[in-house]
């Protein structure tokens, strides 16, 4: 019943995409997720060529089945770099977030074999990259977790759905049966999630990245500028909401800088009681377990399937 237009594009069982997660999503994810019949999507943010190379190789020996690369275009170097050990190794899909990797990288992908698709903030910016030519746009909402503009899912997907001919996903906010079920009802084909994959067996977030998950509430994460530079949702740590405080009590460039390495620097700990910064979505708030990918990919279907079957019942009342 969840068989679209999208699944026929990327050759995929269900039209579930798992988000690419610097930080939260490797190898281990990736595979699992194209094994379950969805997508699984490799980070390359702050990596390297050799490290991509290593990922592709590892998530090639864990399944046969269709998976993605993420490109952050941050720079035309990097990007194009992305892009030739794609094109290279001939990776099947590659999906591209927060900004344009430009119409010649769009181009050379394209030719080469390889669908695009990008997560977009706005309608805008679903336009050029409609006109780039990529296949398909993931309209990812303000709720999101990582980089994301100001525009939530809710208003945002029918508006890109009515402005464009490719296929749209919806993006933020989403973790269970409902969102998928509402993404459906805003006229998208398919959804991606990130931040509710975060909370799984495979998922390599650290034992407390998980817990602070687990017991996350709506209200606990802050957009800032703090990580990358650019607007980035995240968990709100101690440090986190210091450096926003100073913005909004107009503090000094210095000032900001500082805290903003504070933020950076604070330690990526492995073992559980380290603090660790990580971007999540609004949605954390609706996490309440750790479960094996498979199950929660099928889990979401064949609620959503029940759900829609007493939708007519419930839009009467
Ligand atoms: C920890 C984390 C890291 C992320 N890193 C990236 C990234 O490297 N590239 C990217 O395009 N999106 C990144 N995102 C965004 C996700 O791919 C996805 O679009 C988003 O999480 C969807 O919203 P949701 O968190 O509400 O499910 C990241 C999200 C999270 C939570």
């Amino acid at each position: 019943m969840f068989h679209t237009v999208i699944c026929d594009l990327l050759g995929i069982r269900y039209p579930i995409l798992q988000g690419a997660m610097q930080g939260g999503g490797g190898v281990e994810l990736v595979a699992a997720v194209s094994e379950a019949g969805g997508l699984g999507v490799l980070p390359t943010f702050g990596g390297t060529d050799q490290k991509l190379r290593a990922d592709i190789a590892a998530v090639r020996s864990r399944t046969n089945r269709p998976f993605g690369v993420n490109i952050m275009p941050m720079g035309r170097g990097i990007t194009e770099r992305c892009a030739a050990t794609c094109i290279e190794l001939g990776v099947p899909i590659v999906t591209t977030g927060r900004a344009d990797p430009g119409e010649a990288v769009v181009r050379r992908l394209k030719e080469a074999g390889i669908k695009v698709v990008s997560v977009i903030p706005t309608v805008a910016h679903a336009k050029r990259m409609e006109s780039e030519g990529v296949d398909a746009v993931v309209a990812s909402g303000t709720e999101a977790g990582g980089h994301v503009g100001t525009v939530a899912t809710l208003p945002l997907v029918p508006q890109v759905v009515d402005a464009v001919k490719i296929p749209v996903l919806a993006a933020g906010g989403i973790g269970d049966a409902r969102g998928l079920l509402a993404a459906f009802a805003l006229g998208a084909v398919g959804i991606q999630m990130g931040t509710r994959f975060m909370a799984t067996v495979e998922s390599d977030l650290n034992e407390w990245g998980r817990d602070r998950l687990l017991e996350m509430r709506e209200t606990d994460t802050v957009v800032t500028r703090a990580m990358t530079g650019a607007t980035v949702r995240c968990v709100a740590t101690p440090e986190i909401e210091a450096y926003e405080a100073a913005v909004s009590r107009g503090a000094g460039e210095a000032e900001l800088k500082e805290l903003a390495q504070r933020v950076r620097g604070s330690r990526y700990g492995e073992s559980k009681g380290d603090r660790r910064q990580s971007a999540a979505g609004q949605v954390a708030g609706l996490i309440r377990d750790v479960v094996p990918v498979r199950d929660l990919i099928e889990g979401m279907l064949a609620e959503a399937a029940r759900l829609a079957d007493r939708l007519p019942a419930v839009a009467r009342h």
